[in-house]
C-alpha cells in the first residue's frame, strides 16, 4: 500500500517504520525541518528501541522516505494522521496540531481525484474525530467524508522502549468506522499480523485508547495508596502484589508500587478525561483520584528524605534517573524533574545522572544541576541517593555501600539492601 504518516514523533516514526518493514511504501510528512533532514541522513530523531536500524535499512530499500510537503500525500492511498495532542495548562487536551494538520490533508485531498483514507491514530478526546477532523478535512477540501474520502480511527497502545515489539505483536487492534470501507482499508494495514481486530464507531475507539491508559494509570496509583498504607503497617507491598495477582481477574502487571507515573501519555490523558467529563456536567471522581495520589508520591519522597536529612539547605543531593521510564530519553513528566525542582526550592545541590536522558533534562531543569558521567560520580560525596528510573545500571549494589538511600522504584531487594545501606523504600517496609 502507499501510505503517508504525518508527524514523525514517537507514534508517527514508529508506525512508519514497522509499516515500511512489512513491505509499504510509506512517506513520513513532518514540518519540523530538523526531523525531517535526520530522517533523510537515516537517523532518528528519537530514541526508540530498534529504530534507528529499522528506519536506515527502509530508507535504504526506498520503501520509506521522509518530507516536509503535504502535497506528496497526493501519492498515497491512504493517511496516518499522528501528531501529538499535548495538554493545555488547564489539562484539556489541545488538539490545534490535529486540527491544523487536518485542514492541510484537507487542502491537498481536494485536489485527488481516487479514493483516500485519513486515519486518526493520535489519541484525541472521544468525539473529535467526528466533531473537529472531520469538518476541518471536508472545509478544506470541499468534498463530503465517506464519499469524497474516508475515514478511520486506529488508536495506538504502544509503550515507548517496546514500540516496535508492540506494533508487530499487539494485544488487539481497535478500528472506529463510520462505513465498513475505510475499516477494511486499515485491516489491510495489520495484513500478516496476529491479534484480535475489533471494529465499531470512532468515538468508541477514541473512548478506548483513553480508557486503557486511564486503568493503567489507576492500576499504578491504587497499588501506590496500597503501598503508602502498607508501609504505615510495617508490610512489603510487593509481597501483597505477589498473593493477589494469582486471582487472574487482578494479575501482576502494573502493579509495580514507587514513585509513580509520567510520560507523555497516562499523565496527560487522565488530565483530559477528567477535564472534558467535567465538560460533560460529570465529575470524574476516581481518575482525580488518581491525579492527586500520583503527585502525592513525589511530595512523600520529599518528606522522606527531610525527615532523615532535615533542613535541606546546602545539602547534596544526588538522583539517580531522570527518564520517566528505563530505555528512553523521554523527560516529559518524569517524576524526576518534579523531585529536582523541589529539592532545589529547598536549598539543595543536586547531581544527577541518567543512561540516555541528561542531554534532554539540561533543556529544561536549572542550570545548578550538576550531571555526572556515570552512577559511581553521582553517588560521591553525597548526603543521600534518590533512586527515580529503574535502568538496569541502578540495581548495582556496590553504587549504595554505607550510603542514605531513598528508592522509588524498587531497584534494590529491601532486605539486602537494608544490610548495606541505610535504605527507605517510598512506599513499602
Ligand atoms: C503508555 C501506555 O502503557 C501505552 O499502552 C500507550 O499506548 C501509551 O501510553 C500512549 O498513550 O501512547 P508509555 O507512556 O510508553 O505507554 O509508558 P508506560 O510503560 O505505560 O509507563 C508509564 C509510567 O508508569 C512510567 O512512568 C512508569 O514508570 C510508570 N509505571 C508503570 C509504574 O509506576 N508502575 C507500573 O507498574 C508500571
Amino acid at each position: 500500500m502507499r501510505i503517508s504518516v504525518i508527524g514523525a514523533g514517537y507514534v508517527g516514526l514508529v508506525t512508519a517504520a514497522a509499516l515500511a518493514s512489512k513491505g509499504h511504501n510509506v512517506t513520513v510528512v513532518d514540518t519540523d525541518d530538523t526531523r525531517v533532514s535526520m530522517i533523510k541522513q537515516k537517523k532518528s530523531p528519537i530514541f526508540e528501541e530498534g529504530l534507528d536500524d529499522m528506519l536506515s535499512s527502509c530508507i535504504k530499500s526506498n520503501r520509506l522516505k521522509a518530507t516536509g510537503d503535504y502535497e506528496e500525500i497526493l501519492a498515497t492511498d491512504i493517511t496516518l494522521l499522528c501528531v501529538g495532542t499535548p495538554s493545555n495548562p488547564d489539562g484539556s487536551m489541545n488538539l490545534s496540531y490535529i486540527t491544523e494538520s487536518a485542514g492541510d490533508i484537507g487542502k491537498v485531498l481536494g485536489a485527488k481525484s481516487g479514493r483516500h483514507t485519513v486515519v486518526v491514530r493520535s489519541t484525541v478526546v472521544p468525539g473529535t474525530t467526528r466533531k473537529i477532523i472531520i469538518p476541518a478535512l471536508e472545509q478544506h477540501s470541499r468534498k463530503k467524508a465517506h464519499v469524497g474520502f474516508d475515514v478511520a480511527v486506529n488508536p495506538e497502545f504502544l509503550q515507548e522502549g517496546k514500540a516496535l515489539h508492540g506494533f508487530f505483536n499487539p494485544d488487539r487492534i481497535i478500528i472506529g468506522e463510520e462505513e465498513q470501507r475505510a475499516g477494511d482499508k486499515v485491516e489491510e494495514l495489520y495484513e500478516g499480523i496476529s491479534a484480535p481486530i475489533v471494529r465499531m464507531d470512532m468515538t468508541t475507539a477514541e473512548m478506548i485508547k483513553f480508557s486503557s491508559n486511564a486503568f493503567l494509570a489507576t492500576k499504578i496509583s491504587f497499588i501506590n495508596e496500597i503501598g503508602n498504607i502498607c508501609q504505615r503497617l510495617g508490610i512489603d507491598v510487593y509481597d501483597v502484589v505477589k498473593g493477589i495477582s494469582f486471582d487472574y481477574r487482578i494479575g501482576d502487571r502494573f502493579l509495580n508500587a514507587g514513585i509513580g507515573f509520567g510520560g507523555s501519555c497516562l499523565p496527560k490523558d487522565v488530565k483530559a478525561l477528567v477535564h472534558s467529563s467535567r465538560h460533560l456536567g460529570y465529575q470524574a471522581q476516581l481518575l482525580e483520584s488518581v491525579l492527586e495520589v500520583n503527585k502525592n508520591q513525589i511530595l512523600n519522597m520529599l518528606r522522606m528524605v527531610e525527615k532523615k536529612l532535615g533542613n535541606l539547605k546546602g545539602k547534596t543531593i544526588c538522583v539517580l534517573g531522570l527518564a520517566f521510564k528505563p530505555n528512553t530519553d523521554d523527560i516529559r513528566n518524569a517524576p524526576a524533574l518534579e523531585v529536582i525542582r523541589l529539592l532545589m526550592e529547598k536549598g539543595a545541590s543536586v547531581k544527577a545522572y541518567d543512561p540516555l536522558a541528561i542531554p534532554n533534562a539540561k533543556s529544561v531543569l536549572s542550570k545548578k544541576v550538576k550531571y555526572c558521567l556515570n552512577a559511581e560520580e553521582a553517588v560521591a560525596d553525597c548526603d543521600c541517593i534518590l533512586v527515580l528510573t529503574e535502568w538496569d545500571e541502578f540495581k548495582n549494589e556496590s553504587l549504595y555501600y554505607g550510603k542514605v538511600v531513598f528508592d522509588g522504584r524498587r531497584i534494590l531487594e529491601p532486605q539486602k539492601a537494608k544490610m548495606i545501606c541505610d535504605y527507605q523504600g517510598i512506599c513499602w517496609r
